[in-house]
């Protein structure tokens, strides 16, 4: 495999003045087979970073490792240039990265300012530690105000609401704590043009707003290119388009894929 391309060039250059994490070189293997063969992708503060590839190209897996989900087999992560190696979810949590699954993780049969909470209750001091539900509520009305997400009630089942609202909130949990970056994998998947736009809407504001970084995955171009400072491609294993929205056309980049799938074809066929 020594003709597959090596890490894409960065638009940015060699200047990476705000890069809060960085990935160098990471694989993973399951078995026999190399999912990742040396992911090279670097996150800013405050952007949106798209990332985009076939099926099984390994984005999910990716997603797991960031996330302290899953180890990788070798390569580092660095978040402010710093080393790190999680231990698990919470412990990548703990370093302020977050991650909204695509089966969302909400509980259906409790109300919205208790999802915003999960595993974070707030209680009070006395004899029986107590949830201080107007407390939560009153928290969790401020901080979707303050983002912009409309639900009907607070009160609401989260069960009860749509596939956007529900997104939304999912989102809203994840950014509440003090989330520096956050790691989304489809998250517009099956969602309606209605739905997408709230989510994409609420995903731009906390970028520019509160300064978290994202990782989205998503399928459809289109929604990318509207949602992302920069978008990369994965491609056997490896980033091999990394290109910033602002420079270039949905078309242009949809070619640069083309022509990028092309040229590794034929490696594959004249190796
Ligand atoms: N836990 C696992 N055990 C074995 N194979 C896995 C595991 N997780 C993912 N894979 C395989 O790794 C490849 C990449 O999967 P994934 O990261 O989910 O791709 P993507 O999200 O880009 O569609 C697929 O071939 C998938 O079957
Ligand atoms: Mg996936």
């Amino acid at each position: 495999m020594s003709d597959t391309p090596g890490p894409a060039p960065s638009p940015l250059g060699d200047a990476k003045p705000d890069v809060v994490l960085q990935v160098q070189n990471v694989t993973k293997s399951f078995g026999p087979l190399k999912v990742l063969q040396g992911i090279d992708l670097n996150l800013h503060a405050g952007e949106v970073l798209g990332l985009v590839g076939d099926n099984g190209a390994g984005k999910s897996t990716l997603v797991k490792i960031l996330s302290g989900y899953s180890p990788q087999d070798s390569g580092r992560l660095l978040l402010d240039g710093e080393e790190v190696r999680f231990r698990s979810v919470e412990d990548a949590a703990a370093h302020g990265i977050e991650t909204v699954y695509q089966d969302l993780a909400l509980i259906p049969q409790l109300p919205v300012y208790e999802n915003l909470f999960l595993n974070h209750e707030l209680t009070r001091f006395g004899p029986l530690k107590v949830l201080d539900k107007r407390k939560m509520r009153e928290l969790t009305r401020q901080y979707l105000d303050d983002i912009n997400v409309n639900v009907p009630s607070i009160k609401a089942e989260v069960g009860q609401l749509s596939g956007g609202q529900r997104q939304a909130i999912a989102v809203a949990r994840a950014t509440r704590s003090d989330a520096k970056i956050l790691l989304l994998d489809e998250p517009l998947a099956a969602m309606g043009a209605r739905e997408s736009r709230l989510i994409i809407d609420l995903v731009r504001g906390l970028a520019s707003s509160r300064r978290v970084s994202m990782l989205i995955i998503d399928h459809n171009f289109a929604h990318l290119f509207e949602l992302c400072d920069r978008v990369n491609v994965m491609q056997n294993g490896r980033v091999t388009i990394d290109q910033l929205t602002k420079d270039t056309s949905l078309e242009q980049l949809t070619e640069l894929m083309i022509s990028s799938y092309r040229r590794q074809l034929e490696q594959a066929a004249s190796s």
